[in-house]
């Protein structure tokens, strides 16, 4: 069999590990770094209190607050420029997925010269290794502290577009779940399905490999156990939300080779035509999804149903695991109060517009979105992709 994945990169996991990220920083020998993250992370106070951190540590820091949502070029290009400017030795990117994937493409700069567009793509760009980059998730999604690459929004396209390689790779990813305890029910909710997203669609992708098929599954029996309670009760129930936070990281390493397949190749379409929030996008398909690649991983799939709490009868068929996982997943939405697709104002129409030929291009590569590259198990429509997203605006 062949299978591509990567081994992860070091993860230091567990409350308050947050503190210890200037002496993991003076062990890289770093000496002066450039913190990367978002406004919104400034505003809560933990970009000033990372930044402590690593001036205890005797580093010298410079910030690039100004992160976007969906990074679009230019802004990384700022970010890399100011860090070349300093001659800044190492970088730290503090934030959600958004965050972690500019400090990555900083990264690259250092030692890459700018612009970021030049290193777009996945085959025969080969990038220099560069300076030690720590990432801190704030929330309990992504898991990209764990993933080989990021998307960046190249705006001479209008089309999100990967860097990967030893450019931009992750030295330690610092995982402290407190980070996550202030996020409000519905960013708990969008990316904790983000997170389950990844686990369920690497376990039934097409191209699985060793992590997909045994870090997915602790993955998701950590969501089925933990999601709902981090939604109703995430200031208070800390194990719910370190156990969410553990599922994200397990989500990036176990999404890192076998990749998502349609549910996230609709919701990039979804986020990219509507601006509809990543996770909540790319999860809002994913009942049909499953019941779609039912016959093709029958006992992936009934993992899974059993995993959420279905009783699935020994001799079950195909079609009626198939509609047991749908409502599996429909119930176990409808717990944590996750958008419905017809919710957002936008009609079926308006979406059906954009989101078959989206996720085609994604399928050929025409597209080279992360999740992407043929990785369905079974063969990917127009007619298919439609039939979902009707399905899921309709029945949600
Ligand atoms: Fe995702």
């Amino acid at each position: 069999m062949v299978s591509e994945f990567n081994a992860p990169n070091p993860v230091l996991f567990g409350i308050g590990t947050r503190k210890q990220v200037g002496e993991k920083l003076k062990r890289f020998g770093c000496t002066k770094v450039l913190l990367v993250y978002d406004p919104g992370i400034k505003a809560i106070g933990v970009a000033d209190e990372i930044n402590s951190y690593i001036e205890a540590a005797g580093i010298e820091t410079v910030h690039y607050g100004n992160v976007q949502a969906d990074p679009p070029d230019w802004s990384v290009n700022e970010a890399g420029e100011l860090g070349i400017r300093e001659k800044v030795d190492g970088v730290v990117g503090i934030g959600g997925g958004s965050s972690i994937d500019s400090a990555k493409a900083a990264k690259m700069l250092q030692t890459n010269p700018p612009p970021i567009n030049q290193y777009f793509g996945r085959e025969g760009v080969i990038t220099k290794p560069s300076v030690p980059l720590i990432v801190i998730p704030t929330t309990a999604g992504t898991g990209s502290e764990c993933t080989p690459g990021g998307v960046i929004t190249d705006t001479t396209v209008h089309a999100k577009l990967n860097i990967a390689g030893v450019g931009c790779q992750v030295n330690l990813g610092i995982v402290d779940p407190e980070l996550t305890v202030g996020l409000p029910p519905r960013s708990t909710a969008a990316t904790g399905f983000d997170a389950f997203c990844h686990c369920a669609e690497s376990f039934t992708s097409g191209r699985p490999n060793p992590y997909s098929g045994v870090v997915g599954k602790e993955g998701m029996r950590l969501v089925a156990k933990y999601l709902e309670r981090a939604v109703k009760n995430g200031k208070e129930d800390i194990e719910a939300r370190e156990g969410m936070m553990l599922a994200a990281t397990l989500g990036g390493i176990a999404m890192s080779g076998a990749l998502c397949h349609m549910s996230h190749d609709i919701g990039k379409s979804l986020g990219a035509a509507f601006g509809i929030a990543h996770g909540n996008a790319c999860g809002a398909c994913l009942p049909q999804v499953l019941q779609a690649v039912t016959p093709a991983v029958p006992d992936r799939v009934r993992f899974i149903a059993e995993t959420f709490g279905a009783e699935v009868p020994e001799d079950a068929t195909n079609e009626q695991l198939g509609e047991i996982i749908c409502e599996t997943m429909k119930a176990f939405m409808n717990r944590i109060d996750f958008p419905k697709l017809s919710g957002y104002g936008i009609s079926l129409e308006e979406m059906l517009a954009v989101v078959p030929d989206g996720v085609m291009a994604q399928v050929n590569g025409a597209i080279k979105l992360f999740g992407g590259y043929g990785t369905s198990p079974i063969e990917v429509t127009p007619e298919l992709i439609k039939d979902i997203v009707t399905r899921a605006y309709n029945e949600n």
